[in-house]
């Protein structure tokens, strides 16, 4: 019997996070290269995860609603007949999207299993239910720029752009600090705090606006630049912490054009701009000595 399977990719926002969520724009891309896969195998009905041993997702409340909203979706009562194993490279609760890519590849699979193709938006919209559940109220950056696996201009509530700039062009790294943190917890606690924060959200917004063009001129220092006017933003947010702050200075003080937080904050990822390829691979040497993961 053919082998089964589907993945999703991983995201990274380059600049807007948590302002997203209030209206504004973010611009965000995917991780082709870090996936979360899920392989079918007729068996015991569940589904499984390296991460978490014999523990059957089906019955968390996110996953199974899922599950619900596909069966509804395709008007069949059974969507799962066996095993679906998953396994990810994605971290989790670190700011890459790894709630979503999980909906995303599961959806991939089941869609597979039954011999239907999910357009983007189908699988969209699904998976954004899903993070409703997850996330509380989620702006939906992450699962679009999942489902689409393609860089985005996204502003909530409408059409989103795709973008035509290729990632790889640029020496940018994805680097882990180890520290995990909730996204629910740090965009409530922004939501709290909304009337002193409301004129940094907007000015956030106003930059955001302005990373489209300089994202198309393709200039690693003129990207950086963008990228740490973001991070001083997202810090008067209170939505970095101690531990960024010194990774992100710590990129700079060794030449990197640009640092800043991506997603959620108060640990999770961070990105670097780096001057250019043999530079990038130089600042990738020292987080990797201070025993750090280098996800790109
Ligand atoms: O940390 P992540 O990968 O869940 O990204 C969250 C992005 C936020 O802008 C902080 C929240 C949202 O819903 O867009």
């Amino acid at each position: 019997m053919k082998e089964i399977s589907a993945s999703a990719c991983a995201k990274s926002i380059l600049f807007g996070e948590h302002a997203v969520v209030y209206g504004e724009p973010a611009i965000a891309v995917p991780l082709a290269g870090l996936r979360t896969y899920a392989a079918y195998t007729p068996g015991i009905v569940g589904i499984f995860s390296d991460v978490l041993p014999g523990k059957d997702l089906s019955n968390e409340p996110a996953v199974g609603e899922l599950l619900r909203l596909f069966s509804e979706t395709i008007g069949i009562s059974e969507p799962l007949t066996g095993t679906l194993r998953i396994r990810s490279d994605i971290p989790m609760a670190a700011g890459l999207g790894s709630g979503a890519a999980l909906s995303c590849a599961i959806l991939r699979c089941l869609a597979s299993l039954h011999n239907l193709r999910m357009s983007p938006e189908e699988l969209n919209r699904l998976v954004y239910a899903c993070e409703k559940i997850y996330h509380g109220n989620p702006s939906g950056v992450d699962n679009t720029v999942i489902c689409y696996e393609q860089p985005l201009f996204f502003i909530r509530g409408e059409q989103q752009h795709l973008l035509d700039f290729d990632l790889g062009d640029l020496p940018l790294l994805v680097i882990d600090s180890g520290i995990r943190s909730r996204t629910v917890d740090v965009v409530s606690d922004v939501r709290a705090h909304y009337d002193t924060l409301s004129p940094v959200i907007r000015e956030i917004g106003e930059l955001v606006r302005s990373a489209e063009a300089v994202l198309r001129s393709g200039d690693p220092a003129l990207i950086g630049q963008l990228m740490n006017k973001n991070q001083d933003l997202l810090r008067a947010l209170t939505v970095s912490c101690r531990e960024l702050d010194e990774l992100t200075a710590l990129a700079l003080r060794e030449g990197a054009y640009g640092a800043k937080l991506t997603g959620a904050g108060r640990g999770g990822n961070f990105i670097v701009m780096a001057k250019d390829t043999d530079h990038a691979a130089y600042l990738r040497d020292i987080y990797r000595k201070k025993g750090l993961r280098v996800i790109l």
